[in-house]
């Protein structure tokens, strides 16, 4: 897959190239704003796209891309398995209706969202047809925690090649359990909610460290997520925005200040919170 030379790329457990950075799309409406927002990203250098069903998006991504003229290859589709659709029959329907939705033949990365309680063994197996078949690049899964990862690579023939969950400095120390178990088994964590929802980035230890490498809050996250070696999927429907996130290559944290940043840990979840399930 050719991407930008400008656009730094982590490599996953089975070949596929992915880049380390990509315009998430949770809570943006399908429709024309969703879109031109996705060929913002496009036009500033972005080669992945996060969407899921559950996100009622998918039409948006499928029309962004080709409205685009960038050759399907060389642009990186995630999408999701809904909790609703779990089951290994159900899990094959619902890959359909997403291919029908992006209008495409493949998909780059198809995640189970959660971990759903006596269904995701069944899901998996379908999500390893599929890979099996082609019909996408890599399989992973999304809020799977070390009990729930342990559990899928006991039976595993594929093994996933990411966990999407969410990690940023907030949340980091208390993630460290599945940090080092997704880095021992060579699966990449994906950040989801990178920026904290936007709700830390005037944190005044942030704010400071940021104006000392002349970048925003927002971009010192970002940084910091690539650094560890994290996937960064921030979500953005406002061009400027969308521009100022993936402005992230001309620099590089420091190892004390990227302690510093891991000491920012407080165990906040922005979301619904996976430790504990079953
Ligand atoms: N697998 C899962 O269960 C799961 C769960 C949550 C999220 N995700 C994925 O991860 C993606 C990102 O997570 P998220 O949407 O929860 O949160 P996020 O990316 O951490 O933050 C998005 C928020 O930050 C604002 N923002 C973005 N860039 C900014 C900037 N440079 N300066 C100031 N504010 C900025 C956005 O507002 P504007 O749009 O107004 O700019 C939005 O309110 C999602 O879109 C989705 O693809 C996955």
């Amino acid at each position: 897959m050719n991407f930008p030379s400008s656009l730094k790329v982590f490599t996953l457990n089975n070949g596929i190239r992915i880049p380390v950075i990509g315009l998430g799309v949770y809570q943006m409406p399908d429709g024309d704003r969703t879109q031109q927002a996705i060929d913002r990203a496009l036009k500033s250098g972005y080669r992945l796209i996060d969407t899921a069903s559950i996100y009622h998006n998918e039409t948006s991504v499928g029309r962004a891309v080709r409205s685009s003229l960038i050759p399907r290859e060389q642009v990186f589709i995630t999408t999701k398995l809904w909790n609703a659709d779990q089951g290994y029959d159900q899990a094959l329907r619902a890959f359909e209706k997403s291919l029908t939705n992006l209008q495409m033949d493949y998909v780059d990365l198809f995640l189970i969202h959660w971990p759903v309680q006596g269904k995701r063994k069944d899901s998996w197996r379908a999500l390893e047809k599929i890979y099996d078949e082609g019909r996408c690049k890599a399989i992973g899964v999304s809020n799977y925690m070390k009990n729930h990862l342990e559990e899928l690579l006991s039976y595993a023939n594929v093994k996933p090649a990411v966990n999407q969950i969410e990690l940023h400095p907030y949340l980091f120390h208390e993630r460290a359990d599945i940090i080092n178990l997704c880095r021992q088994t060579e699966i990449i964590p994906m950040a989801y909610s990178p920026l904290t929802r936007g709700t830390r980035l005037n944190d005044g230890v942030l704010v400071k460290l940021a104006k000392r490498y002349e970048k925003t809050t927002a971009q010192l996250l970002l940084r910091w997520g690539i650094q560890q070696g994290f996937t960064v999927i921030p979500k953005s429907a406002i061009h400027s925005r969308i521009e100022e996130n993936i402005d992230v290559f001309d620099f590089e944290i420091s190892a004390t200040d990227m302690e510093k940043l891991n000491d920012l840990s407080q165990g906040y979840v922005t979301g619904w919170n996976p430790s504990g399930l079953p």
